[in-house]
Formats: structure tokens, C-alpha cells, sequence
């Protein structure tokens, strides 16, 4: 289980390398591990946010009508085990400012994003949806 979680990290930071990085997670709940990792590194700017944060290192927002200011300039969203009503709204947000989506879902169901068909990769133990 810790390696899946490192590998899914791992995914995300080679895709970032040395370059500066804005990622958002949303509806990170109380799960902070995956964005520990992420925000040790000096390049990469990472928000966490949560409609019911569960402390000030969390911003309040609620997917389904998204503040665009906290998602200015993100390359980056991801989102773990999101619900699935969810899951449109993310894909909505992460086209609308030509981010990069990653969702981890619970198990390895499909998702309920439409037409919009996200594509499943595996990174190691890893395995997770990625729009583009
Ligand atoms: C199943 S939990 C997953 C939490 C965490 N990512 C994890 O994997 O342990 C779903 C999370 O989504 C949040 N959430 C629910 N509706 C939301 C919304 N409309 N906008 C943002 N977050 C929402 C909940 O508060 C909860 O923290």
C-alpha cells in the first residue's frame, strides 16, 4: 500500500521535473501523504482544498462551482478517491484552464466523466485516470 502511494507521487513528479509547478488537490479530506511529497519540493507550489477543510492548510471550495482564483496558473489537479459526482466537475475545471487532471479512484471503476474518456495508466503498483 506505502509503495502504491510512492509510486503515485512519483508519477506526479516526473511529470513536473525541475520545472515551477503549480498543483492542486482537491477534495484531499484528510489524506495529506501524497501532498507532503509534493510540496517538499522547492519548485512545486501545492493547495490543497476541500469543501470541508479539516484545518487552515486546506482552502475551502466547493468543486461543483470552483473559485477560479485559487486555480490561476495550476498545471496540475488531482484528486483522490473523489466521488463520483464529482469527478465531471473536475474534468469541467481542469479543461477550462488546460490543466493536466490525475484521479486516483477508490478501486479501479471507471469513472463518471461522460464522453470524456480519461486514460488509465499504471506506474509501477500505481494505477490511476490521467485526461491527457
Ligand atoms: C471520499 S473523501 C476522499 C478524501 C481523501 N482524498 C482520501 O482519499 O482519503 C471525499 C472528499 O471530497 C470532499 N468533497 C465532497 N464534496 C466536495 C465538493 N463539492 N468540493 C470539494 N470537495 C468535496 C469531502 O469533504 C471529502 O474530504
Amino acid at each position: 500500500m506505502i509503495n502504491m502511494w510512492n509510486d503515485f507521487a512519483n508519477f506526479i513528479l516526473n511529470e513536473v521535473d525541475d520545472k515551477e509547478y503549480k498543483i492542486v488537490e482537491v477534495g484531499v479530506g484528510k489524506f495529506l501523504e501524497i501532498s507532503e511529497i509534493l510540496s517538499s519540493k522547492e519548485n512545486i507550489t501545492l493547495i490543497r482544498t476541500d469543501i470541508n477543510p479539516k484545518d487552515s492548510t486546506v482552502i475551502k471550495d466547493d468543486i461543483t462551482k470552483p473559485n477560479m482564483k485559487i486555480y490561476e496558473n495550476t498545471d496540475l489537479i488531482y484528486s483522490i478517491r473523489p466521488p463520483s459526482e464529482l469527478q465531471p466537475y473536475l474534468v469541467k475545471l481542469a479543461n477550462k484552464i488546460n490543466a493536466q487532471l490525475i484521479i486516483k479512484p477508490l478501486t479501479n471503476e471507471d469513472l463518471n466523466t461522460g464522453k470524456v474518456k480519461m486514460k488509465l495508466k499504471n506506474f509501477k503498483k500505481a494505477s490511476f485516470y490521467c485526461l491527457r
